[in-house]
């Protein structure tokens, strides 16, 4: 304080075009970054980024988001949201979609109050995960689930369902048309991060979840991916799936092919199928992620 003080003053008194520049040159850290996650809600971070759209508004024209053949990352402040086909009181943006190459949509659903779902178009399964607020589920069966933060459904093709919220919520969606094989019928599945098992990751540091059933049924699954700080992916990866990634928490740098993009939650990333892909969290806090890969099916 008293050292800032006498540098301003030291400024002021030698000149105010000095001193404006001294103001300048002070690197004064966002509040936003020294707030205590502990007292925040599960995911919070993933709707209110330390580098959030109001941080930037002040940088015309600019955007840490790319676009890139084989390659997009998708940060909030280029988010656009517009009212979803056939949902009530509720606003999308679509953050992944065929036009890009992918055979996959991933959106974010703000819902509001008094808000209700549409349905997928016809044969295309729909997965569906809370990070925030709540939403309840409901196809037409005597029982309704309420979906808290971190828990998530998937619905084979053509079930009839809603997903409703009398307050604000924000649900990602991945949705596909379904790769069918014969005597192969995926159910509808309801859980929770929370409750799913640690699997081995031989090789490697980082924690994995998979959120659906890794039988044939499937032809795709979400994988949440936990790093601590300083932890990175051992496997420098060139692969057939196709991705589209949420980071929910934490922050580190993503490589895509030949670019480094410092990252953050609430940025979106899409990887066509073989974009070298590597992962470092840095930061101080866990890098949580949830991606979409496409599985068990031959790529012929
Ligand atoms: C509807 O949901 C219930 C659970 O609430 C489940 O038992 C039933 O199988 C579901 N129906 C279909 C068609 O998936």
């Amino acid at each position: 304080m008293s050292f800032l003080a006498a540098h301003s003053l030291f400024f002021v008194l030698l000149s105010t075009v000095r001193w404006a520049a001294g103001q300048e040159g002070f690197c004064s850290v966002p509040p936003s970054i020294v707030t205590h996650s502990a007292t925040k809600p599960l995911y919070w971070k993933a709707t209110n980024p330390t580098l959030s759209p109001d941080h930037l508004q002040d940088l015309p024209g600019f955007t840490r988001s790319v676009y890139k053949r084989d390659h997009a990352v998708i940060t909030p402040e280029s988010h656009v949201f517009s009212p979803l086909p056939n949902w009530v009181n509720t606003l999308g943006a679509y953050l992944v979609t065929p036009a890009m190459g992918s055979h996959f949509s991933m959106f974010l659903a703000r819902m509001q109050e008094n808000s209700r779902s549409g349905l997928p178009p016809k044969d295309v399964e729909r997965f569906v995960f809370v990070i925030e607020g709540s939403v309840t589920f409901s196809n037409g069966s005597l029982i309704d689930h309420k979906l808290p933060v971190d828990s998530y459904v998937y619905l084979p093709p053509n079930v009839e369902h809603t997903l409703e919220s009398d307050m604000a919520a924000t649900v990602v969606i991945f949705e596909r048309r379904h790769a069918s094989l014969e005597n192969y019928h995926p159910e509808q599945i309801i859980g929770s991060t929370a409750k799913q098992p640690l699997l081995e990751t031989p090789g490697e540091v980082f924690e994995l979840r998979k959120l659906l059933p890794t039988s044939a049924h499937y032809d795709f699954n979400i994988h949440i991916m936990d790093f601590q700080p300083g932890e990175y992916l051992n496997v420098k990866e060139v692969h057939y799936n196709q991705h589209g990634l949420l980071l929910l928490e934490g922050q580190g740098i993503y490589r895509l092919g030949d670019n480094w993009y410092p990252v953050q939650a609430g940025d979106v990333i899409w990887m066509a199928p073989f974009v070298p892909q590597w992962y470092a969290a840095l930061g101080n806090s866990r890098s949580r992620y949830l991606i979409y890969k496409d599985v068990n099916r031959d790529p012929l």
